[in-house]
This record gives C-alpha cells, structure tokens and sequence, in this order.
C-alpha cells in the first residue's frame, strides 16, 4: 500500500507510523527524521534545513521534494510506503502526484489524524526522543520510559527537540494551517481521504487507521 500519514505537529504522526507501516509491511519514510538525521550529522541539507526547523517554518519545497524523489526510488519502497510528514503544501502534493504517475502507481490513501490544540500542546510538551533513533518516540505522562531519561528500546539518550519549545510550536501549527491544511481538500476531491479521531490512546487510533485502510 501506498499512504500518507498528515495531521498537525504532535498529533501522533510518529507514533502511528511506525506501529501502522511495520503491521503492513513497508517502510514509514518521516522527512522530519531525515532533516534531523541529517542535522546530526553535520551535513549541508542538515544545515540548511536547521535555518527553518529551528524557526518553525517549513523547509523549502525544492529541497524536500528532491529528498522525497531519491527516497521513494529506493528499492524497499518499490512495493509501497507509509509518508509521515509529506506531503506538506499543495506543491509537494502535486509533484508526488507527477513523481508517482511517472512509475505508473498511485496513492491508496491518505490518513488525517484529527486532534484539538490543547492535546497537541501537552503531547508535544512532554515527548522525548531517542538520541540513537527518532523513531523511539516517549511521553513524560502518557508514554513514560522505565527509566527517566533513557530509551526502553535501546538505551540511547532521551532529548527534547529544539523545536518543541513553546512559541516555535505556536509557529508550527500557524503553518500547518496556512500550508498543510489545504492538502487535506486536495486529497479529499481525488476520493482518498480517510480522517480518523487521534484523540484516545494509541493503541485505539492504530486500530483506527488500520480500519481505515482496511475500508479502502
Ligand atoms: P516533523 O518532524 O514532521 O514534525 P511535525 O509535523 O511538527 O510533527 P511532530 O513530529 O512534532 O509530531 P507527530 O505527529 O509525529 O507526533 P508524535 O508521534 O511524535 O517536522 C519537523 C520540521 O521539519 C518541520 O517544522 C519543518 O521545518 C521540517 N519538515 C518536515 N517535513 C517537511 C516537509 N514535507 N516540507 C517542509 N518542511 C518539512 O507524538 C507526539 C507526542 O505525543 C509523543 O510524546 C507521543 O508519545 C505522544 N502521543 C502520541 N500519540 C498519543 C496518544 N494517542 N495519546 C497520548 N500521547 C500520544
Ligand atoms: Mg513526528
């Protein structure tokens, strides 16, 4: 299957990604964690991408769409992927459309995680993640590790993201509305959208994108 996982910062996107593309079987591509990956390691895209992550705004479309195209021409995600974080502006939606035409697929649907501001605020306010791994994804109420500080997983050092404080996640949800937002009735005027409650535990909303996308 081919799917895209949008909602605003902190509704869960990361969490479900993994649990939702590993029930299926393909790999969850986050552009968030490549630009972090990338930061960590020094590289130019990670030094570029910094200047706007650290600010709350989006990394520009050129850039992003040509990490996405060399990703999605990788050989693991020949038979489908699950995308956290992209597309996020119109454009971006449009050239994933163009790219995916090119090798003769389509999407099969694109999931909407719906939750209210306060819960965003409070999961973003107490998430922590893995120095090794960005995916091993903690709350400091709803997901705390057995051991304050260090991930359940690997070991590895937990940290807050620099863009988890508070007025550059204020930032963060003005572009989800202003960018992303409109990608949501883009999808839904091509039949694709599915929008699912994210409010509840996760386990409840894994089990409502599964049903989601079993409906498809
Ligand atoms: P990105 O990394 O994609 O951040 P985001 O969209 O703001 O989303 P988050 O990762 O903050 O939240 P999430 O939905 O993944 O929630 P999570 O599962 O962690 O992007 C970061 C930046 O990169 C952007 O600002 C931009 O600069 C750049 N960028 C990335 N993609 C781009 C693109 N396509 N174009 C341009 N720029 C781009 O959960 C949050 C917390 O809540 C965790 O602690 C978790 O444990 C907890 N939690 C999860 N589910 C539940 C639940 N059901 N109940 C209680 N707690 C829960
Ligand atoms: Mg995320």
């Amino acid at each position: 299957m081919r799917i895209v996982l949008v909602g605003p910062p902190g509704a869960g996107k990361g969490t479900q990604a993994t649990v939702v593309a590993g029930r299926l079987s393909i790999p969850a591509i986050s552009t968030g964690d490549i630009f972090r990956a990338n930061v960590t390691a020094g590289t130019t895209l990670g030094v570029e991408a910094k200047k706007y992550m650290d600010q709350g705004l989006l990394v520009p479309d050129e850039v992003t769409i040509g990490l996405i195209r060399d990703r999605l021409t990788e050989p693991d995600a020949a038979a489908g992927f699950l995308l956290d974080g992209f597309p996020r502006t119109v454009p971006q939606a449009e050239e994933l459309e163009t790219m995916l035409a090119g090798i003769e697929v389509k999407l099969d649907r694109v999931v909407e995680l719906k939750v209210d501001n306060d819960e965003v605020v409070r999961r973003i306010s107490g998430r922590r993640l893995c120095r090794n791994d960005n995916t091993h994804i903690f709350h400091v109420e709803s997901k705390p590790p057995a051991e304050p500080g260090v991930c359940d997983v690997c070991g590895g050092e937990l940290y807050q993201r620099d863009d988890d404080r508070a007025e550059t996640v204020r930032k963060r949800l003005r572009e989800y509305e202003e960018k992303t937002a409109p990608i949501v009735g883009f999808y839904a005027e091509r039949g694709l959208l599915a929008s699912v409650e994210a409010m509840g535990t996760p386990d409840e909303v894994t089990e409502r994108i599964l049903t989601a996308l079993e409906a498809h």
